[in-house]
């Protein structure tokens, strides 16, 4: 298992994000951008516009999350833009079969998130259709959350059911990804971890991810090998 840092820039000064994004190229896997519409979550950020710019000035391959009603009108649009990767919430799609596809028609990966108080299990079906799984660990639609740790077995249950699956499936968390709660995602079976707070909050977000790193790869190493 590899582990990937995908911070949010939800955290970041958004008048200047082409600069926030550049303070954090040369350790980042992705850039995670929270797409919101003030309908299916209670805030409203960006949309395809500003995808479509910071595209023109980051070489960081982005990670769309899309909290929105109606996905299946705009997904596609996110992934012919140039995201490398877009996540739909299971509990705002009404075809998901038909988006997570249309996602990958467009050769971006396709992602599946899941609020806390929604389960992994109905879903199963739906592995072969995706490329990551998001558990969310906080409500979605602020940052500066307080992680649920009432999620960590689902993160568990969703591991098991992904390695019974057998595929190349990422499972991600994001929602108070902090040095001390990114271990316990880890061992629970979290291989990506986006942070919002704890990297463009922090007054050096290069040094942050090299230590949200180095304790998910300690936590996932006794994943890995129990005992
Ligand atoms: C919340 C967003 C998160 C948010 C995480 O709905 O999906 O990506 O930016 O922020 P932190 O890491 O501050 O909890
Ligand atoms: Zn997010």
């Amino acid at each position: 298992m590899t582990v990937q840092i995908s911070p949010s820039v939800l955290a970041a000064d958004f008048a200047r994000l082409a600069d926030e994004a550049a303070s954090v190229a040369s350790v980042a896997d992705w850039l995670h951008l929270d797409v919101m519409d003030g309908h299916f979550v209670p805030n409203l950020t960006i949309g395809l516009p500003v995808v479509e710019a910071l595209l023109r000035h980051t070489g960081l391959p982005l990670d769309c999350h899309l909290m929105i009603a109606d996905p299946e009108r705009w997904a596609a649009d996110y992934a012919s833009a140039g995201a490398r990767n877009v996540t739909i919430h299971a509990e705002a799609s009404t075809a998901p079969v038909r988006t997570l596809r249309e996602i990958r028609s467009q050769g971006a990966r396709a992602g599946l998130a899941l609020n806390p108080a929604t389960q992994v299990e109905p879903y199963a079906d739906l592995l072969p259709e995706i490329d990551m799984l998001l558990v969310m660990t906080v409500e979605p639609g602020f940052g500066g959350q307080h992680f649920l740790d009432l999620v960590l077995s689902k993160i568990a249950r969703a591991r098991e059911l992904i390695s019974r699956h057998g595929g190349e499936i990422w499972l991600q968390v994001d929602g108070g990804v902090t040095d001390e709660t990114i271990a316990r995602c880890a061992e629970a079976g979290a291989d990506v971890f986006v942070a919002g707070t704890a990297v463009f909050g922090s007054h050096d977000p290069t040094g942050a991810i090299k230590h949200l790193r180095e304790a998910a790869q300690s936590a996932a190493v006794s994943w890995q090998h129990p005992g």
